[in-house]
């Protein structure tokens, strides 16, 4: 491939033939050096890259904007109010209009000497999707930060490795380039939770996707710190549930509900911490509610919620609004519940059904009202 030529007949620059995304969150530190290795890298070629940045607060947008201005082959795209790396490479590569998409990470930890390998291997047809591999023959893993590293990226590669539907040495890789009307076309398939975009498509393409792995490196980061934390861990874990599922339970609802069990186990705690130092049933069962629905309304922003979580008055805003969804929800559980038992008078029937009610409803409202998705 050759560098950006202009159409002859109309003089107009065509397009890139490679869309290299790199989602990015606090990359500040890497932006520049990122985009110095892929000139480097990609010489010769027509290609651009795509910065998906979820409104750093270090300015990565800012400094992307500050190259884009000196360098035609430098994209941006912002997102405000949206979280997460998977949703971020889906968006940017939904954006490109090459016919090849490659996704990176920002913190150039995976090897751009390698990006034309894995263009070549798809464009010439040998395989869907080429994935540059830590653990194929070649590859290299030493990047990683710690035992600790090495020990969850083995556990999530096993875990993988048992419901992928091709065998994979390094389905945890973030580094990985297809088509981009494959990308296109398994697209509104995706989970788009978490971390692991290339499980995710795996996992998601209605075809089996013929994969080829290509050895590769993982350097140690550069700058910044690594994002992977014990909720994207837990994405990794509701991405398998969700698709070994078939999206029949959506992740979300799995996480509201199991929050809500939580919830009933605060406000029993409660009650009964209160009813022993003396004080009245109802005093104890409204203080156990209110505590409840604060620990639910914590727990639902930070991880059910976490691609939209509400901050600042938004977020006092949003626990109001969540503590009327609740309460309306506990009146049709009592009514249900009453209901069923009137006709049944089988008391944990009853029970069960005002609280599947409850539970409905209040996801139902909470993710329209509260969350707004
Ligand atoms: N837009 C956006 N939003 N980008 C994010 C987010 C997010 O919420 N979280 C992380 N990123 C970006 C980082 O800025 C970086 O460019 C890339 O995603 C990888 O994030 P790291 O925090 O560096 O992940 P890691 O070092 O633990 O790498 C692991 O996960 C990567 C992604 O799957 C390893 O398993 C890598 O192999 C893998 O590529
Ligand atoms: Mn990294």
């Amino acid at each position: 491939m050759t560098e950006p030529t202009v159409a002859q007949e109309t003089g107009v620059q065509v397009g890139p033939d490679i869309s290299v995304i790199v989602p990015c969150y606090n990359e500040v530190g890497n932006i520049g050096p990122l985009v110095a290795a892929l000139e480097r890298a990609l010489a010769g070629r027509r290609w651009e890259v795509i910065f998906v940045d979820d409104n750093s607060p270090d300015g990565t947008m800012a400094a992307v904007k500050a190259l884009a201005q000196q360098n035609a082959r430098v994209r941006g795209v912002c997102r405000i109010g949206r979280r997460g790396l998977s949703s971020a490479v889906i968006e940017g590569a939904l954006s490109s209009s090459a016919q090849v998409v490659a996704v990176m990470d920002g913190d150039l930890q995976h090897d751009e000497s390698r990006l034309g390998a894995l263009v070549d291997a798809v464009l010439d047809g040998s395989c869907d999707i080429a994935v540059g591999s830590r653990h194929v023959e070649g590859g290299d893993n030493s990047g990683l930060a710690n035992a600790w590293r090495h020990a969850l990226s083995d556990g999530g590669i096993k875990l993988a490795q048992m419901i992928l539907p091709v065998r994979l040495g390094d389905p945890m890789s973030g580094f990985f380039a297809l088509r981009q009307e494959t990308f296109a076309r398994i697209a509104p398939h995706l989970s788009g939770t978490g971390f692991k975009i290339l499980v995710d498509l795996l996992l998601s393409s209605p075809q089996r996707l013929r994969v080829q792995e290509i050895p590769c490196g993982f350097r140690a980061r550069q700058a910044g710190e690594s994002k992977l934390d014990a909720l994207v861990m837990l994405q990794f874990l509701a991405l398998l549930l969700d698709k070994l599922c078939r999206g029949w339970l959506p992740l979300r609802f799995l996480a509201f509900a199991s929050i809500g069990v939580i919830g009933v186990g605060t406000n029993l705690l409660v009650m009964q911490a209160l009813r022993a130092l003396g004080a009245g049933f109802s005093v104890a069962q409204g203080a156990g509610t209110l505590v409840a629905m604060i620990v639910n309304f914590m727990l639902d922003n930070t991880i059910t919620y976490r691609d939209r979580r509400l901050r600042g008055l938004r977020c006092v805003w949003g626990l109001v609004l969540f503590m009327l969804v609740c309460s309306v929800g506990a009146l049709a559980n009592v009514g249900v519940a009453d209901m069923v038992y009137d006709q049944s008078r089988r008391f944990n029937e009853a029970s069960i059904a005002g609280a599947l009610i409850a539970v409905v409803w209040n996801y139902a409202m909470s993710s329209t009202v509260v969350w707004r998705l």
